[in-house]
């Protein structure tokens, strides 16, 4: 017999497991993508039998937006896929997991074991003591694998706890620490746009970039997550994780092969230069706002200062990026759903044209569309046909869908669960990663969080954020920009103005 490899989902029944790892898991068995004789159990608290399990997920995937799921493969897909009940915060927990894994691996040459733990944070050391008590970690043969999901702790002390408690038991280089941007095709694809291409590479530092932004806007509301949210913010749930993920790969420097640790350095490298604020300077370089209505939630305090928007400016204090500024930009309830990254160049230094007065050329701006147009747009100026001499910009497009109509764009999850069963770690965050970024968001949660915290600014549902933003950034001369979409939601969005007005 050859070598077993069980996944198994700790939090089978949560919303993360259902709606993203068991599609995922099937779409990459219809690839063949999975390992060969892979079994699949899902654990959690409710007891279901085998059949119950596989029903549910059966309902869970054929109603998936995405996929366009076929029964006959569910059929080859279900039979590798189990369930067993256990509780990871009760003695003897995964006694039955024990057994179940003893059976399928009896008579295997090397037992591979991934753990994915799709469960609430406060469960991460309860779930991996429970793994070591019963012995799970342990066994001839093959590999180990701890696969966890943000939020890697509420600040730097907390991380540094977590980290603490799962190396006790898993080495890190056993620990997969997923932050589902990086498994966007868009986001990987920014080292191919910049390192697979000559004409960037020169350009793409303080000679050439004026200023970099970073948006990921959401057109929702925080939901039914009100209760996590409230103690959480904006910060903890979007900028230590994903935004800092985005600016790291758009900043970094090249990294000399694809080697997992030469790229995760270089992450790492960038990460430590950008620039600490204490809270005071933290705030100053910060806009924090709250969608009206947010209070209404349950489970949120009825004068919450909880921030559901917040845009910062950092500085990255190498060569490359010396004196520009990096605009963060992240927020619910706003007036559309954009991901974008936003290089804006340095103007044409000298203008031999003759412009109408108040008119100025405009500087080149490149756009990387992250979702949900994905693509890349590349702004310049050009002679408006049949006037003398005027000039506007316009765009020159990739996009994704035209340029690969016979592809779809996978799920996050296909690649990084995909990469975990192959042990790449190449785009799972490293343990140094983690506290680099805590080290850059803590001040500015001290700030928005401490005793003498300003409040802050209510916006409109539907607008760009509060006021205060728009004034971040114009005290550095620049305005946010919006380049990915199409045309028609830009101007639609351009209505929505800042801070609520028309
Ligand atoms: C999660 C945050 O990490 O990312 C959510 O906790 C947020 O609050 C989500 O909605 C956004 O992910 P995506 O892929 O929809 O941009």
């Amino acid at each position: 017999m050859t070598a077993t490899t069980t996944l198994v989902i700790l939090g089978a029944s949560g919303d993360l497991a259902r709606g993203k790892l068991v599609p995922s898991l099937f779409n990459l068995y219809c690839k063949r993508r999975l390992p060969d004789g892979i079994q699949v159990v899902g654990l959690s608290r409710t007891p279901y039998s085998d059949d119950a399990y596989r029903d549910m997920s059966w309902q869970d995937v054929s109603a998936h937006p995405h996929l366009k799921a076929r029964e006959s493969d569910w059929r080859g897909f279900a039979a590798n896929l189990h369930y067993v009940s256990g509780n990871v915060g009760g003695s003897g927990g995964l006694d039955a997991l024990a057994r179940r894994l003893a059976e399928f691996e009896a008579g295997s040459t090397g037992a591979n074991r991934v753990f994915y733990l799709a469960l609430a944070p406060q469960l991460y050391e309860p779930a991996v003591t429970a793994i070591e008590t019963a012995g799970l970690h342990e066994g001839a043969g093959g590999y180990r694998r701890l696969v966890i999901e943000k939020p890697f702790g509420w600040d730097l002390d907390s991380a540094r706890a977590i980290n603490a408690a799962l190396h006790r038991v898993f080495s890190e280089d056993e620990v997969f620490r997923i932050d589902h941007y990086l498994g966007k095709e868009t986001v990987q694809n920014i080292l191919v746009f910049r390192f697979a291409n000559a004409i960037f590479e020169p350009i793409w530092n303080r000679n050439y970039v004026d200023s970099v932004q970073i948006t990921v806007a959401e057109k929702v509301g925080v939901g039914d997550r009100s209760f996590y949210y409230d103690r959480s913010g904006v910060t903890r749930d979007m900028v230590q994780n994903h935004l800092l993920q985005l600016l790291a790969m758009v900043a970094m420097e090249p990294p000399s092969s694809a080697d997992p640790e030469t790229l995760r350095n270089k992450k790492v490298e960038v990460l430590k230069a950008i620039r600490r604020y204490d809270s005071r300077e933290a705030i100053r370089n910060s806009a924090a706002g709250q969608y009206e209505g947010y209070v209404d939630g349950d489970g949120v305090q009825p004068d919450s200062n909880t921030a559901t928007f917040i845009a910062s400016r950092h500085f990255i204090d190498n060569w490359r990026w010396q004196g520009v500024p990096f605009y963060l930009r992240t927020g619910k309830a706003m007036a559309r759903k954009v991901s974008e990254i936003v290089i804006q160049f340095r103007t044409a230094p000298h203008t031999m044209f003759t412009l109408p007065p108040g008119q100025w050329l405009q500087p080149n701006v490149l756009a990387l569309c992250v979702q949900p147009d994905e693509g890349a747009r590349l702004r310049f100026e050009v002679k408006t046909p049949d006037e003398e001499m005027a000039i506007q910009p316009v765009d020159m497009e990739f996009e994704y869908r035209a340029a690969f109509p016979d592809r779809m764009i996978p799920e996050a999850y296909e690649r990084l669960l995909q990469d975990a069963l192959e042990g790449d770690a190449s785009l799972f965050i490293r343990n140094d990663q983690i506290e680099e970024a805590w080290r850059v968001v803590d001040p500015m949660i001290a700030g928005w969080e401490g005793a003498d915290a300003p409040r802050v600014e209510l916006y409109r549902r539907g607008s760009w954020g509060p006021q205060v933003s728009e004034r971040l950034i114009a005290s550095t001369g620049h305005r946010w920009l919006q380049v990915c979409g199409t045309h028609a939601d830009i101007r639609a969005s351009q209505l929505a103005a800042p801070g609520g007005r028309r």
